[in-house]
């Protein structure tokens, strides 16, 4: 493992408990005694509550170590990087592995929104470079998302997938696009909601309720709030950036408002709602939002956020990012959605999706709610093709 953050201790949790024996690599002082940390507390708990027994719990522990060198993964089989999310600091650490590693070595990284082809270009052995995309937290989520880029060969791809297959997780394949597939197709779950929000239709309570009378666990602002305004907020730049300011990925002002404004969400004790200071429980929504005396009807604010939602993910399936079930597999996975936008899309009518988006097209013609052509296609009753 290249990185002890977040996701490399969660990744080199996984793996040791999946019985292979892990190397960490961070540069930073500190940053593998937390890691460290936090996985014997993890662990800990875990034979607290009868789920592991000790001796198991001191194996997973023993089989993870750490390299003050880079150069001490050389000998991996797999090297999974999980660094912070700058392609000059991944660039410059593939380089140094490409370098390092034998010659079979396997290089992945865990980027959610970096060219897997400009961090394998920075190595002499792009066919053996694979984007492996793990979600938050790790031990939790059974999605990874395996992406191979132009010049990833297939056995670099098929030897990635069975390692996350044997760390207990499912994979779908995707292009090397901006997002890949759960971070693009859930945009408008996110954006669809501001817009109502931003143009006054509703409030974030009556729209959090609304989306979970849908079938969502968490409505998009409470979701937000938990996620982090900010984090949320990059990730939306970055699609909206890599696809070349498209109307639809436009991130909303409201939410830049409030990152401006230091509204993080829960960890800052204030975001789309405010938080008690003491206990931590949410409270009534920030009094700075639009509050619309009368909210635009549940129904209503349920059938716009999912046919953005379907039309994305039509547009995925459309530019080849997936497969049909694959796109399905990952939302269902990497987001927690009841069913997968495009299952969900028949299940609703595609025709009633169409007619959402081209009621909403007639009063935005900047091509925010266009449906796409394969939508169409679908609707006129072959469907998707799952
Ligand atoms: N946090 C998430 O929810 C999440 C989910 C999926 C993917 N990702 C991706 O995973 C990657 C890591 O994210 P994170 O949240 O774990 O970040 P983080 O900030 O928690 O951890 C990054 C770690 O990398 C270390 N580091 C910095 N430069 C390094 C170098 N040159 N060599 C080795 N280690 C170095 C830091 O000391 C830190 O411990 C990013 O690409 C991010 O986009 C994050």
């Amino acid at each position: 493992m290249l990185g002890a953050g977040t996701m490399g201790a969660g990744i080199a949790q996984v793996a040791a408990h999946a019985g292979y024996e892990v190397l960490v690599h961070d540069p930073f002082p500190g940053a593998w005694s937390r890691a460290r940390d936090r996985i014997d507390t993890y662990l800990e708990r875990q034979v607290s509550r009868g789920q592991l027994d000790p001796g198991q719990a001191a194996a997973v522990s023993g089989r993870l170590g750490t390299g003050a060198r880079i150069e001490d993964l050389a000998a991996a089989g797999l090297v999974i990087e999980a660094i912070p999310e700058d392609l000059e600091l991944k660039r410059d650490a593939f380089g140094r592995l490409d370098a390092t590693a034998t010659p079979d070595t396997v290089l992945a990284t865990n980027t959610s929104s970096l060219s897997v082809a400009a961090i394998a270009a920075a190595t002499t052995r792009p066919a053996q470079v694979v984007g492996m995309h793990f979600f938050n937290p790790v031990h939790a989520m059974r999605l990874v998302e395996v992406i191979a880029a132009a010049e990833t060969g297939e056995p670099a791809v098929a030897a990635v997938e069975e390692v996350a297959q044997r760390l207990g997780k499912t994979t779908v394949r995707a292009a090397d696009t901006p997002g890949f597939i759960v971070n693009r197709v859930a945009r408008p779950f996110y954006l669809e909601s501001l817009r109502i929000l931003g143009a006054g239709l509703a409030g974030i309570e009556a729209i959090d309720l609304a989306l979970r009378a849908a079938g969502f666990k968490m409505g998009p602002f409470e979701l937000i709030d938990t996620i982090g305004l900010d984090v949320n907020l990059a990730v939306s730049q970055s699609v909206f950036d890599a696809f070349g300011e498209q109307p639809r990925y436009r991130p909303s002002p409201i939410q830049e408002r409030l990152v401006a404004e230091d509204r993080f969400g829960r960890k800052a004790g204030a975001g789309f709602y405010d938080y008690d200071p003491g206990d931590g429980s949410r409270r009534g929504p920030w009094s700075g939002l639009p509050k619309p005396a009368t909210p635009m009807a549940a129904t209503e604010i349920s059938a716009r956020v999912l046919a953005t939602i379907v039309n994305e993910a039509a547009s995925a399936l459309e530019d080849g990012i997936a497969s049909a079930a694959d796109i399905d597999t990952a939302m269902e996975l990497g987001t927690n959605w009841p069913h997968g936008p495009l299952a969900w899309g028949e299940e609703l009518g595609l025709g009633a999706v169409l007619a959402t988006l081209s009621r909403l097209a007639t009063t935005e013609p900047d091509g925010t709610y266009a449906a796409v052509p394969l939508l169409r296609v679908a609707a006129g009753g072959t469907g998707f093709g799952r």
